[in-house]
């Protein structure tokens, strides 16, 4: 691999041994992926924080990074950890809250800007400009809406990207790497459920390939990211190109004709239903905002929810978001059954563990993953039909 002087400076030691070490892996890594240079990032974006996923190993190697003075050399933001506090009965240990709280210094000590999954209400990355984000949603909203360039990282990798300023220049960050294999045409979604389901369904049936997709040009920016947070948890392409809205989709042109069609019908979208369709079941739990909801969004929920004073049931809802909202005072104390959580993300939590069974959400990647993670039962429902849901249990 072609190194300039500053990476072989680097490498060889020059800027301190973690950052020799960082470099070592991603000069390692990109040889793997056939890269021939390294590229310089702005904005790194790092995951795989939650104590429930990484362990105390993870916790030793985070904190011995920040132990020997390590810092990030470019603007860095990390993804949401476990939901650890707020429960003054159901809690965690204090030794799960003081391991993650280390994890969360650490990370702030080398210079963490942020903890959310939507690292672009933070710092929007400009079109062709080249980053390293981990966590799915991010980055195939940065490839696919945003039009930056950016790898699917793992957190590791992100990590030492972060120390580094520095990713390996392959993948997405050509031209060649981001040309879309296969055509989808999807009807438009009218619904956060509805958007959800498609990409969990075109996901599936483009296990790893990028597909160039009709249909969704018209929809709003949340259900955007619904659609492709679900995608990217079913696939494990880093982008979709969307007609109409991927920065320079046009230029795929005449191309797009032969490539071969997937087709995602009904059948398709029903299957998903069923998976996350027991209805009739009453949730422990409801959770919106996977991934973080926007400002907008939240004071939309807020406010259909503020007419709700007395809630009668026992189901909590949380309303996941990033610390990039203000909440305005009036609608910052709705009944106390509604929490607004910052920071957080319930998937990697072992929501089990807090006593709950069932969990409704309109997050397709949630429907998919927290079965896996979480170790709880899922139902998924349209976003209104949840707000809906609610209010019928207040008083
Ligand atoms: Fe964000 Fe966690 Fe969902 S990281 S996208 S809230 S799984």
């Amino acid at each position: 691999m072609f190194l300039n002087k500053e990476e072989e400076q680097m490498l060889q030691g020059e800027y301190g041994e973690v950052v020799s070490k960082a470099l070592t892996a991603i000069v390692k890594v990109g040889e793997v992926l056939g890269a021939d240079s390294l590229i310089d990032i702005s904005h790194a974006h790092v995951s795989g924080i939650s104590y429930f996923n990484i362990g105390d190993a993870g916790i030793d190697f985070i904190e011995s990074l920040a132990f020997e003075g390590a810092s990030f050399r470019v603007f860095t933001t990390a993804n949401p950890y476990a939901v650890i506090q707020g429960y003054k009965q159901r809690n965690f240990s204090d030794e799960v809250l003081s391991k993650q709280l280390k994890v969360v210094s650490a990370l702030r000590s080398m210079g963490a800007k942020a903890f959310t999954c939507a690292p672009y209400f933070i710092r929007k990355p400009k079109a062709g400009e080249h980053i390293a984000w981990a966590e799915s949603n991010a980055v195939l909203f940065a490839n696919s809406v945003l039009g930056a360039y950016t790898n699917r990282e793992g957190g590791p990798l992100a990590l030492f990207e972060a120390l580094t300023g520095k990713a390996y220049n392959a993948g997405v960050h050509l031209p060649e790497g981001r040309k879309p294999r296969c055509v989808v045409e999807v009807e438009t979604p009218k619904n956060y459920l509805e958007a959800a389901l498609t990409g969990y369904a075109v996901g599936r049936r483009c296990p790893s390939e990028i597909p160039y997709v009709k249909g969704l040009k018209s929809i709003k920016e949340g259900m955007m990211r619904s659609f492709l947070a679900a995608f990217g948890a079913t696939s494990g392409a880093p982008m979709a190109v969307l007609e109409g809205v991927t920065p320079g989709w046009r230029k795929h042109g005449e191309k797009i004709k032969e490539l071969p069609k997937v087709e995602v019908d009904d059948s398709e979208i029903r299957a998903v239903i069923e998976e996350g369709g027991k209805t009739h079941v009453k949730p422990d739990l409801y959770i919106i905002g996977c991934p973080h909801l926007s400002s907008e969004e939240l004071i939309e929920i807020l406010k259909e929810l503020s007419s709700c004073r007395r809630y009668e049931g026992a189901t909590e809802i949380w309303l996941i978001t990033g610390r990039y909202v203000s909440v305005p005072d009036h609608l910052n104390r709705l009944n106390p059954n509604i929490k607004v959580l910052f920071d957080v993300c319930p998937v990697v939590t072992r929501l089990d563990k807090l006593g709950i069974r069932t969990v409704v959400t309109d997050s397709g990647k949630a429907l998919y993953y927290l079965p896996k993670l979480a170790k709880v039962d899922v139902v998924i429902k349209d976003r209104y039909e949840i707000i809906s849901e609610i209010l019928r249990g207040c008083g």
